[in-house]
């Protein structure tokens, strides 16, 4: 168990090599990897195609080795075994038997799990009703959509009430309401004290519902934190929308507040700098424009993610851990 800390996850210096054929050389995909994920938070592992979020994940479950480096869940060696009942684990692409329905195959994972059937009963239904599939439970899965196999895997994950879930792409597929729906189940996990590793690149997600994340590019981890760090509220710039604005004072609007205008039929729409935002609507207001919106811009953890891909990599990364290679 974890002793003086409440880590539950921790990978320390992880790097993994493959090689990708016979005679060819060695292929490093993980560049020493250092993160933890604490008790009871959501913690969103980013980053773009190809970076090794399926690799890191593949490790913490143990069915690939790393090259080097340290991996453990609630305290035990990943390669150890004794845990493994306390976590729960949906893979990038899961495969469920078609000729099943929702309910045997839950039945199945519980039975694996070793639920006694007095259990099963009352766990199963519990579950399809979270994760909203008690119309379709009894139809089998080859008739099932994307989204709802997804919510199947999810529950699947779920069935034996781990304590620490972690989620490849939960959201992959899935439409807006169908996103909304995981991420309650996720938010639920948390209010029931559960721990939740997601591996993603939907942002939006990460925003509305995790608590810390790390960025990993190419195999290095590059940013790691609280969500609401990389969110700073001085950081704010607003959009602002204006419509019949005369090309001479836009022109001067351009110019004294450095920006640049786009035009949208008779309209105009510009990013300005917070604290300017008063004298450029006076000043525009003044020369006839009329105002059709102001909306206050959040940096978002997107404009971090996309600075942080085209960034060229260099030196150890803000709160990451580095390097092995
Ligand atoms: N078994 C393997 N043999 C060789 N290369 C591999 C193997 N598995 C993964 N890779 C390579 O490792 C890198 C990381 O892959 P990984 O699947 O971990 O990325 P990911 O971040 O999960 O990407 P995605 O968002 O597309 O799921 C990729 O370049 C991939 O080609
Ligand atoms: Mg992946």
């Amino acid at each position: 168990m974890v002793a003086d800390t409440d880590e539950v996850v921790r990978v320390e210096g992880v790097v993994k090599d493959f090689r990708p054929g016979f005679g060819l050389r060695r292929k490093r995909v993980l560049h020493g990897v250092t993160f933890s994920v604490h008790d009871g938070e959501i913690f969103g592992f980013v980053g773009p195609n190809g970076a090794g979020k399926t690799t890191t994940l593949k490790i913490l479950m143990g069915l690939i080795r790393p090259t080097a480096g340290r991996a453990s869940i609630l305290g035990c060696d990943v390669r150890e075994s004794e845990f493994r009942h306390q976590i729960g684990f949906l893979p990038e692409n899961p495969y469920f038997y078609p000729y099943l329905t929702a309910r045997e195959i839950l039945d199945f994972y519980a039975r694996l799990s070793g639920m006694p059937s007095a259990l099963r009963r009352r766990r199963i239904p519990e579950l399809l009703e979270r994760v909203n599939l008690v119309h379709a439970a009894d139809a089998r899965l080859k008739t099932y959509s994307k989204g709802m196999l997804q919510r199947v895997g999810v529950a699947q994950a779920l069935v034996h009430d781990p304590r620490v879930v972690f989620l490849d792409e939960p959201m992959s597929g899935l439409d807006p309401i169908g996103r909304k729906e995981i991420r309650d189940v996720i938010l639920d996990l948390r209010a029931a004290g559960k721990t939740v590793l997601m591996n993603t690149h939907i942002l939006h997600d990460v925003e509305m519902i995790c608590d810390r994340v790390a960025i990993i590019v190419g195999g290095r981890i590059r940013h790691q934190g609280p969500v609401d760090a990389f969110l700073p509220e001085a950081d704010v710039t607003t959009d602002v929308v204006l419509s019949q604005l005369p090309a001479d004072a836009a022109t001067r609007l351009e110019e004294r507040f450095g920006l640049e205008m786009r035009g949208l039929g008779d309209r105009v729409e510009l990013r300005i700098d917070d604290k300017h935002v008063g004298d450029l609507l006076g000043l525009a207001l003044g020369a006839g424009a009329r105002v059709v919106s102001v909306t206050p811009h959040r940096r978002s953890l997107e404009d971090l993610f996309l600075s942080t891909v085209r960034a060229p990599e260099v030196g150890p990364a803000s709160g990451g851990g580095e390097e092995a290679a």
